[in-house]
């Protein structure tokens, strides 16, 4: 069989990017690994979150993948060099893809991003941003309510949207146009998300943007599949009756046959 791409996130969110890959790259195997037993890496802290991180990815390793894609927003946030100084495979997080994505659609330079405590307490997204558009204001905010709200499947509703006016207040005050969901699990929340923002802000999901950046490194090392029917592994640490009751909606597809691997 033709070797995969390794996806990695902290838990279930990941499966946002992977089912954009799996879109746009219909002939390319995908492995997909969930650290489910020590998820969330939110909260962690740094050295934590690298030595998971460099866990996920050797585990990715062993499968002899093509190409990493790390999925999990505090993971790339923080772990990213680490990975890539580490391996010799090319590795793709999801910061850079969803920044250049935001400096692109602001009109105004005032740019919103939401994630985990860990996303944001790193700065990621405002150094990228930055370093993009050194003209661009970024104001930034953690929702750290938002992942257990989207895992519930408590995506609409009173609860969810006091919740989130009160973490958006301060954005829609700063007059952002442009808000970056910098967290796996937030495109879930799109619907409340923009009902706040209003229809003036564009809601940045780097999935997208992360598959298309996954498929130009294919094409220039010429490690793109040729057309075949494409193989879905997914490999979690624990409890995968859980993950595979999620998957379908942060995947829009069933997912069967999970497979525990610690
Ligand atoms: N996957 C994480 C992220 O995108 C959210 C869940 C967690 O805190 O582990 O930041």
């Amino acid at each position: 069989m033709s070797k995969s791409i390794g996806v990695f996130d902290s838990g279930v969110g990941g499966l946002t990017v992977a089912g954009e890959l799996i879109r746009q790259l219909p002939n390319e195997n995908i492995i997909y690994f969930g650290d489910t037993a020590r998820v969330p890496y939110g909260i962690r802290s740094q050295e934590t979150i690298i030595r998971y991180s460099v866990d996920d990815a050797l585990f990715l390793l062993k499968h002899d993948v093509k190409l990493i894609c790390v999925a999990c927003n505090t993971a790339s946030s923080v772990a990213l060099p680490v990975i890539r100084n580490h391996f010799k495979v090319p590795v793709v997080g999801v910061i850079i893809p969803g920044a250049k994505e935001a400096v692109y659609a602001s009109r105004n330079k005032r740019i919103g991003v939401i994630g985990t405590r860990g996303t944001i307490k790193s700065r990621s997204y405002e150094k990228e941003l930055k370093r993009l558009d050194p003209k661009v204001k970024v104001f930034a905010q953690a929702c750290p309510l938002f992942v257990p709200f989207a895992e519930e499947g408590c995506l609409s509703g009173s609860e969810i949207s006091s919740i989130a006016a009160k973490y958006l207040k301060p954005l829609k005050n700063a007059k952002v146009d442009t808000l970056i969901l910098g967290c796996t699990h937030y495109p879930l929340l799109k619907p409340v998300i923009k009902k706040i923002m209003g229809n003036n802000v564009t809601l940045i999901d780097s999935a997208r943007q992360v598959a298309l950046e996954v498929k130009n490194i294919l094409t220039s090392e010429g490690l793109l599949n040729g057309k075949h029917k494409a193989v879905y592994k997914f490999f979690v640490s624990d409890n995968p009756e859980w993950f595979s009751s999620l998957a379908h909606r942060f995947l829009g597809r069933q997912v069967m046959g999970v497979k525990v691997n610690v």
